[in-house]
């Protein structure tokens, strides 16, 4: 199994994005032959329009993973502006990639729809991702639910190069993350950066127990039964408590009789305690620049030779290295 995913630095990653992908990408890394995960900052340009933000949030991004447990030597970590070439296979991509198919995508349907003027960046997005699939001759892509059609879009592309010019590209496939369907925010809507629900992996313990303390929550009598399955402060205590104690805390809901204060405050242990050790990580890989940037060249190097060799496939296939 050769896996690859992409994570953009459009922001400091948050629980959603941490149980919803990262967790998930960090085991694969154990089971897979190979695993290449990439910091997706050209397809963060369509969003983050400053550069100097955007070299922070990359460089955060990158020291955010390995903190979390990605491991340099069972994973190849990297910067995708790293690996031109890409770039340059992505427009091999572009030729034959119909308006239609791409007008159908929904990063930019829904911004269209919006009546957000979208970009060019915006509109070849599913473009883009599928070089960074093929270029590692990658078999299986985790992504949460949202990027199925993306995967979908790299397949069409590439089956239609195959057919065009011979067998040059894997056929990847999406495995679907579990958990990856919604993590809430703290107003109860998919926690998303966009709409400012986030609770954020790294931010300061003290700041963030006020933050869960005023995570929205309905105004019932604290004796009234509350069904768990359906509340969104259950569903975060439950991201991070063990079995015994979401059982029990599942039966407090049912019997009634709590208040949601206290439900807060224990999520706010739970959550500080279960980050403490990725967060005294990250700390001591803030104060090592030079590992990070040893870490992230090493990875590029790498990428770069399995990239360089796909990218001279397609060249030799469709006519354009003579
Ligand atoms: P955001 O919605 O905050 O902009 P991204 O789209 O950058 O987040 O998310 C990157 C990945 O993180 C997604 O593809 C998805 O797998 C995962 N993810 C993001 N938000 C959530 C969420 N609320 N619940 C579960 N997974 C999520
Ligand atoms: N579009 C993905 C997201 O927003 C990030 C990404 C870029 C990606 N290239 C990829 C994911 C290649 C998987 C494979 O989450």
């Amino acid at each position: 199994m050769r896996v690859l995913s992409g994570i953009q630095p459009t922001g400091r990653f948050h629980w959603g994005n941490y149980f919803g992908a990262i967790r998930q990408y960090i085991d694969l890394q154990h089971d897979a032959d190979e695993a290449f995960y990439f910091i997706a900052n050209l397809h963060a340009l369509t969003t983050v329009r400053h550069g100097g933000q955007l070299r922070q949030l990359t460089r955060d991004a990158a020291i955010d993973l390995v903190a979390l447990g990605l491991d340099p030597d069972k994973a190849t970590l990297f910067i995708q502006s790293d690996v031109p070439e890409v770039s340059e296979l992505c427009w091999l991509l572009m030729t034959g990639a119909s308006m239609g198919l791409l007008e159908r995508c929904h990063a930019y349907k829904d911004k269209k729809a919006r009546g957000v003027s979208a970009d060019a960046g915006l509109f070849a997005y599913p473009v883009l991702q599928a070089a960074d699939i093929l270029a590692y001759d990658s078999d299986t892509v985790p992504v949460g639910e949202d990027q199925v059609q993306h995967i979908e879009v790299c397949r069409d592309l590439a089956s239609g190069f195959n057919h065009q010019f011979g067998q040059v590209f894997v056929l990847p496939k999406a495995k679907v993350l579990a958990h990856a369907a919604r993590v809430p925010g703290t107003d109860g809507e998919k926690m998303s950066k966009s709409y400012g629900n986030t609770l954020e992996v790294f931010e300061d313990p003290k700041a963030q127990r006020k933050r869960i303390m005023r995570v929205v929550t309905d105004s019932r009598p604290v004796e009234e039964p509350k069904d768990p399955e359906t509340d969104h402060l259950y569903q975060l205590y439950a991201l991070f408590a063990g079995e015994p104690a979401r059982e029990a805390m599942a039966a407090t809901y049912r019997r009634g009789g709590f208040g949601y204060g206290q439900v807060k405050k224990e999520l706010a242990d739970l959550a500080e305690a279960f980050f403490a050790e990725a967060r005294e990580r990250r700390r001591r890989l803030e104060a090592r620049p030079e590992r990070i940037r040893e870490i992230l060249g090493d990875g590029a190097a790498r990428a770069r030779r399995k990239a360089a060799e796909v990218l001279l496939r397609a060249q030799q296939a469709c006519g354009v290295k003579l």
